[in-house]
């Protein structure tokens, strides 16, 4: 699988900051930006919505065969239903990594997330953006940071739109979806043999991005 434009691919495990950073990077390169994640999310609350049940694979598997999101306007929707909310709570997230154990999902959002990549560029940022679906990308980082650096991330975005955040309760949902997207067998979190690994816990955003892009220009 030949790739025809630049891809830069960023992992890591969640609310390690890779959205904020692909988002920046893709910016300040002029690059499309995908975050696999919102696909995951959004397989998870069309399950959700349709009462399907989490514990039979071939549901879940269909309901990724079937999704047709709409993006307009900076939003995502779902059947006539704005969701881009919806797919933004703490419940989504964990069943986005639910959903995501699935292979027959997994593949099932494959060829949309190939179809990202078009000119000029990608940022791509995931779980398996640099292991399984870009493995040919020149420049992959694997973003880390502390689960309570990475908790207090989350409580602050929550926060800043007008929630109540458990930092707590916040930390432990973080953890055990980490858990089971590391464990699962198929395309589990982990860092591809040749990623560059960023633990950005003391590090501000202006720096990572700086950090990504000279790796970048040594990359392209
Ligand atoms: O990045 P995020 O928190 O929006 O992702 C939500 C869940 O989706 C995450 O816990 C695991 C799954 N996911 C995945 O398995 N592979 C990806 N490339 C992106 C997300």
């Amino acid at each position: 699988m030949a790739l025809t434009v630049p891809v830069i691919t960023i992992d890591g495990p969640a609310a390690s900051g890779k959205g904020t950073i692909a988002e920046r990077v893709a910016r300040e390169l002029g690059f499309h930006y995908l975050d696999s994640g919102a696909l995951y999310r959004l397989t998870a609350v069309a399950a959700l919505r349709a009462k399907a049940d989490f514990n039979d694979p071939a549901a879940l598997e269909a309901v990724a065969l079937g999704l047709a999101p709409e993006f307009r306007d900076s939003r995502v929707w779902l059947a006539g239903e704005d969701v881009s909310a919806a797919i933004r709570t703490e419940e989504a997230g964990v069943a986005a990594s639910r959903v995501a154990a699935v292979p027959g999902v997994r593949k099932a959002l494959f060829d949309l997330q190939r179809n990202a990549a078009r000119a000029p560029g990608l940022v791509a940022d995931g779980r398996d953006m640099g292991t399984v679906v870009f493995p040919e990308a020149p420049l992959k980082v694997f973003m880390t940071a502390s689960a309570a650096v990475r908790a207090e991330r989350r409580a602050l975005q929550l926060e800043a739109r007008g929630e109540k955040a458990d930092r707590e309760a916040l930390r432990r949902d973080l953890e055990e979806r980490d858990r089971r997207d590391r464990e699962r067998a198929t395309a589990p979190l982990v860092a591809a043999a040749d990623a560059r690994e960023l633990d950005t816990s003391e590090m501000p955003i202006d720096e990572v991005v700086k950090k990504v892009l000279e790796w970048w220009r040594l990359a392209s």
